[in-house]
C-alpha cells in the first residue's frame, strides 16, 4: 500500500489517502497539546506509544464483536484504517468522577458512576466542543435518533470490555473519549484510543497513567506512557 496525499492534520494525528479506494493510513505523531491547544509539546515517541495501544484495543475490541475501523500497522506509528464519514462528536464514558465533570457539577473527584455516564461534546475546536444533548444532536442533523442509540449502545460495549481488560492489569478506566463514524449505513468506531483520549489510574497508589501526567505536570510522561503501553498490550485477555 502507498501513502499519497494528506488529508487531514489534526493536532495530534496525519490521515493521508492511499492506494487503495477506502483505506487510509493515520500516522500517530510526537505532538501533544492541552488545555484546547493552550498548553503544546513534541514528546519523542509518543506516538508509537499511543498507536501501539490504540491498536491492541481495535484488535480485542474487533474479536469481541465491536466495529471498528482498524486495518494493521505498517508500523509502530502508521495504521492502515478504513475510512469513514466521521460524526463530529467526541462521545465520553465515564466510570469515576474525574476532571470536567467535577469542576463543572458537583461530584466530588474518585466518586463512582455506576451506571456509567455518557456525556457527547461537539466536536469543534471554535466553539470548544460544547455539550451536546440527544435533541441537539437531531437538531443539527449530527446524527438521526438511530444512530445516537448504536452510538451509545456501542460505547457502552467498548466501556465494559476495557474496563474488564484494564482491571486485571490493575488499573482503572476512569473515562475515555471516542469518535465514531459512517462506513455506509454500518456505525463503526474511528480514531483511536491511547492515553491522550483516555483517564486511567493505577488501581493501588492512585496515580495517574494517561496525559493528566502532561497536563498537570505530574511527572515524566514518556516513561508513563512507555510503562503503561507495555503494561496494556501484555494484557492476555485478549479473548
Ligand atoms: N477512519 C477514519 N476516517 C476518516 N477520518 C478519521 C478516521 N479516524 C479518525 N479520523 C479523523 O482524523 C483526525 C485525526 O487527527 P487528530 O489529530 O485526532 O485530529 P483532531 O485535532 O481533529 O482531533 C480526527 O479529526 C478524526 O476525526
Ligand atoms: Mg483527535
Amino acid at each position: 500500500m502507498k501513502q499519497k496525499k494528506l488529508l487531514y492534520a489534526g493536532k495530534a494525528k496525519s490521515v493521508y489517502h492511499t492506494d487503495v479506494k477506502g483505506k487510509l493510513i493515520v500516522e500517530f505523531r510526537d505532538d501533544i497539546t492541552a488545555f484546547d491547544g493552550g498548553k503544546k509539546d513534541v514528546l519523542k515517541n509518543k506516538g508509537s506509544y499511543n498507536a501501539e495501544v490504540s491498536a491492541f484495543f481495535f484488535e480485542y475490541l474487533g474479536k469481541n464483536g465491536v466495529k471498528t475501523h482498524f486495518v494493521s500497522m505498517i508500523d509502530s506509528r502508521h495504521m492502515v484504517v478504513r475510512e469513514l464519514q466521521m460524526i463530529p462528536l467526541e462521545v465520553i464514558v465515564r466510570n469515576v468522577a474525574a476532571g470536567s465533570i467535577v469542576r463543572n457539577y458537583p461530584f466530588k473527584e474518585g466518586t463512582k458512576l455506576d451506571p456509567p455516564v455518557i456525556v457527547i461534546d461537539y466536536k469543534d475546536d471554535s466553539r470548544h466542543d460544547p455539550m451536546l444533548n440527544d435533541d441537539l444532536i437531531v437538531a443539527l442533523k449530527l446524527a438521526t435518533p438511530a444512530e445516537l442509540r448504536k452510538i451509545k449502545k456501542a460505547a457502552l460495549e467498548i466501556n465494559r470490555l476495557l474496563f474488564d481488560l484494564l482491571a486485571a492489569q490493575g488499573i482503572t478506566l476512569v473515562d475515555f473519549k471516542i469518535e465514531f463514524g459512517r462506513q455506509g449505513k454500518t456505525i463503526c468506531l474511528g480514531d483511536e484510543i491511547s492515553m491522550d483520549s483516555m483517564r486511567l489510574w493505577d488501581k493501588k497508589s492512585g496515580e495517574s497513567l494517561d496525559k493528566d501526567v502532561y497536563r498537570f505536570e505530574k511527572g515524566d510522561v514518556m516513561a508513563t506512557y512507555n510503562r503503561v503501553a507495555q503494561r496494556i498490550t501484555s494484557s492476555s485477555k485478549k479473548r
